[in-house]
């Protein structure tokens, strides 16, 4: 390996594209550009509207603390699973989607093939030590030709990613501070999750982790 081509490769905050299968790849620390401005909104963000702990149909307490941003937010309680335009512990909208939340998402999307993506609703999830999310898809989504996009920021976890049934193989991906997952096309109703967060502290974000999930809901 020559001196340079080494340079380039460890050099910190340089983005590289990590595969998947067909439509789904992960941007690895393609967020590290925006970390600053990222964590200053995802602050502002849980000033107004906290993070909690929602409630899923069949009467469990999530152990993932949630808020949303952005036009429409995603909320669970016993009636099921919907997009809101309005908190339902604040009573109000949910914080308007910080621009730098909105150009993070529509690069990223882009870099992946996805041209055109805009945003209108972004989950904000917050891992503690133990805290895990079980397999599921994203399916309360209006247009599934649209993408995800899901940002990890704070402690490492390891996110699960299986297919279009319940019960198929499931691949084990580590996630870091920056990564970014892009699942859409042929992968976008691909079953994921998280496995339980192993304890630590991110000299950035803590002893969590944060996962911010960028959808075009409407
Ligand atoms: C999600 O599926 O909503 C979040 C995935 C993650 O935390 O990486
Ligand atoms: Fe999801």
């Amino acid at each position: 390996m020559t001196p340079d081509l080494f340079d380039t490769v460890t050099e910190p905050g340089t983005p590289w594209v990590e595969p998947l299968e067909p439509g789904a790849m992960v941007l690895r620390q393609f967020a590290r550009s925006y970390e600053a401005a990222l964590l200053d909104a995802v602050r502002r963000v849980i000033d107004q509207s906290p993070l909690r702990h929602m409630v899923t149909p069949g009467g469990f307490r999530m152990s993932v603390a949630m808020t949303n941003c952005g036009d429409l937010g995603w909320v669970s309680d016993r009636t099921g699973y919907r997009y809101d335009a309005i908190d339902p512990e604040a009573g109000r909208p949910w914080p308007r989607m910080p621009a730098e939340f909105s150009r993070l998402a529509t690069e990223a999307a882009a870099q992946a093939g996805f041209d055109g993506f805009v945003p209108d609703a972004c989950l904000i999830n917050r891992y503690e030590a133990g805290t895990r999310l079980s397999l599921h898809q994203d399916r309360d989504e209006r247009d599934h030709s649209q993408p995800i996009v899901s940002v990890s920021l704070g402690l490492p976890a390891v996110f699960l990613f299986g297919g279009p049934k319940r019960t198929d193989k499931t691949r084990r991906i580590p996630l870091a501070h920056g990564d970014v997952v892009v699942w859409g096309g042929p992968a976008r109703l691909h079953h994921h999750g998280v496995l339980p967060l192993k304890e630590g502290l991110h000299p950035f974000i803590g002893d969590c982790r944060v996962n911010l999930t960028f959808r075009k809901a409407a």
